[in-house]
């Protein structure tokens, strides 16, 4: 069911226990895969090494995610002893921040590879014992198996952003996401008439603590674009001075502009009279039609006010993506109510791209916006806050430590993420500087 702030009284999406417990079964597998592909895909000496001072070897984040596993699978839900208590503090995200990661006395590849494989054994032994129908709020629904499916997923696309930081020649490759068919036809913006919706879900049996509960707001009306802004259109900004021009920028990202001497999104320079990118170990020309990546908050902003416009607020975002104005209902998803499919999101790291602005027709939103799930994550120009009634669930380190000016939301999900880890409600954060993710965004503008 679709999330509506007026109870309605049936019964929450997927309640039926053996349906999550199977979905849960595949996430899990499914997260283990991709797990699998980017550490077997670099030798040992590859995956310890340290790739950027942003980012934590491989090796840390293949033993973290078995150590997150182990906690809330085996130790939570099933109430195990600690397999290896000497090792939690190694793989606490709170106690070594990622550039002094490398230096930490890490479980070896082979050590890492055989922790997380034997976790993984216990607890796929826990999940097929679960009473997912009752019990506390970590085991009913298969919440905590869900959340762990997407714990591993959200460092499978950190693992990826390590994967395009690293030099040398391409380990990965992927097919070519779908073209733009009808995209010349497309309006540049659409319409978002004023009204009340519903942000936030009370009735997603996954969603994670940030998302919860459902609420009204009133959001005014407003114009955003149809698309996520193109890496083409992000060239006239380069073009006209736009790194060069204090007036574009807040005072944040111009000390970032000069400090760093930047003149263009992160893995992008220029060759004579052209733009080229390295993408995954491949220098190739900037593509024109596709969604600008690797831009930081303070650029996506610096662009929006150079164009005469300003990023979307958090709720208008989600507004765009859900509002259903026909049952005044939010979405699950921009399309509707079902599951995404390669036909209405690039999603799960299918293509190591974004798609051409303007893919994925069956994948838009009522109001006739594409691509909000997928492709790239989107900056919008909300702090990180709680939605009114908020609880931290189940630690108040995945959310609550966060809340607060100094992270900027980004929604959406990029080809990078895994579909359990994303949905019209999902929430993401960063700093304002922060330019190696797959981020990228659109503009809006008041009515
Ligand atoms: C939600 C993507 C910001 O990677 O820092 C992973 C997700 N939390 N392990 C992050 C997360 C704990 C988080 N983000
Ligand atoms: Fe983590």
């Amino acid at each position: 069911m679709t999330d509506s702030a007026t109870p309605t009284g049936s019964a929450p999406e997927g309640a039926d226990p053996e349906a999550l417990r199977q979905r849960a079964l595949a996430a899990l597998l499914t997260a283990r895969e991709r797990t699998a592909l980017l550490t077997d895909s670099v030798d040992d000496q590859e995956l310890t090494a340290q790739h950027s001072p942003l980012m934590s070897p491989l090796v840390w984040d293949l033993a973290h995610i078995g150590n997150q596993e182990e906690l809330w699978l085996l130790r939570a839900v099933a109430g195990r002893e600690a397999m290896r208590p000497e090792i939690d503090g190694l793989y606490d995200a709170f106690e070594h921040p990622r550039a002094t990661r490398p230096s930490l006395p890490l479980l070896a590849p082979a050590e890492a590879r055989t922790y997380a494989a034997e976790v993984r054994g216990r607890a796929l032994d826990v999940l097929d014992g679960a009473a997912l129908d009752g019990g506390g709020p970590l085991v009913r629904s298969g919440f905590a198996f869900g959340m762990i499916a997407q714990h591993e997923q959200q460092h499978d696309e950190t693992m990826l952003i390590t994967h395009q930081l690293r030099s040398g020649t391409a380990v990965l490759s992927a097919p070519v996401p779908p073209a733009a068919t009808d995209a010349g036809g497309l309006p540049a913006e659409v319409l978002v008439p004023g009204g009340p919706f519903t942000m936030g879900t009370s009735t997603e049996p996954w969603a994670l603590d940030n998302e919860r509960p459902a609420h009204v707001r009133d959001v005014p009306g407003f114009f955003i674009d149809t698309t996520p802004v193109t890496c083409g259109a992000y060239q006239a900004f380069i073009e006209d001075g736009g790194y060069t021009e204090r007036r574009w920028w807040e005072p944040g990202g111009w000390e970032m502009v000069r400090e760093h001497e930047l003149t263009a999104p992160l893995f992008w320079h220029r060759d004579a009279d052209r733009w080229l990118r390295r993408r995954f170990g491949v220098t190739e020309e900037v593509p024109a039609n596709e969604p600008a990546l690797h831009v930081s908050w303070y650029e996506a902003d610096a662009y929006a006010r150079w164009a005469g416009r300003r990023l979307p607020t958090e709720a208008e975002w989600e507004k765009t993506a859900r509002h259903d104005p026909a049952s005044g209902r939010s979405r699950r998803y921009p399309w509707g109510d079902e599951d995404p499919s390669p036909e209405l999101a690039n999603l799960g790291q299918r293509h190591l791209r974004p798609a051409p602005a303007g893919a994925y027709p069956q994948g838009q939103s009522p109001c006739g916006a594409r691509q909000l799930m997928g492709d790239v994550w989107e900056w919008t120009s909300s702090d990180f806050l709680p939605h009114p009634g908020f609880s931290p669930f189940p630690y108040r380190e995945y959310s609550e430590v966060f809340f607060g000016p100094d992270h900027k939301v980004l929604r959406g999900g990029s080809f990078a993420v895994d579909p359990v880890a994303c949905r019209g409600t999902f929430r993401n954060w960063d700093l304002p500087v922060r330019r190696q993710i797959f981020s990228g965004f659109r503009t809006a503008r008041d009515l």
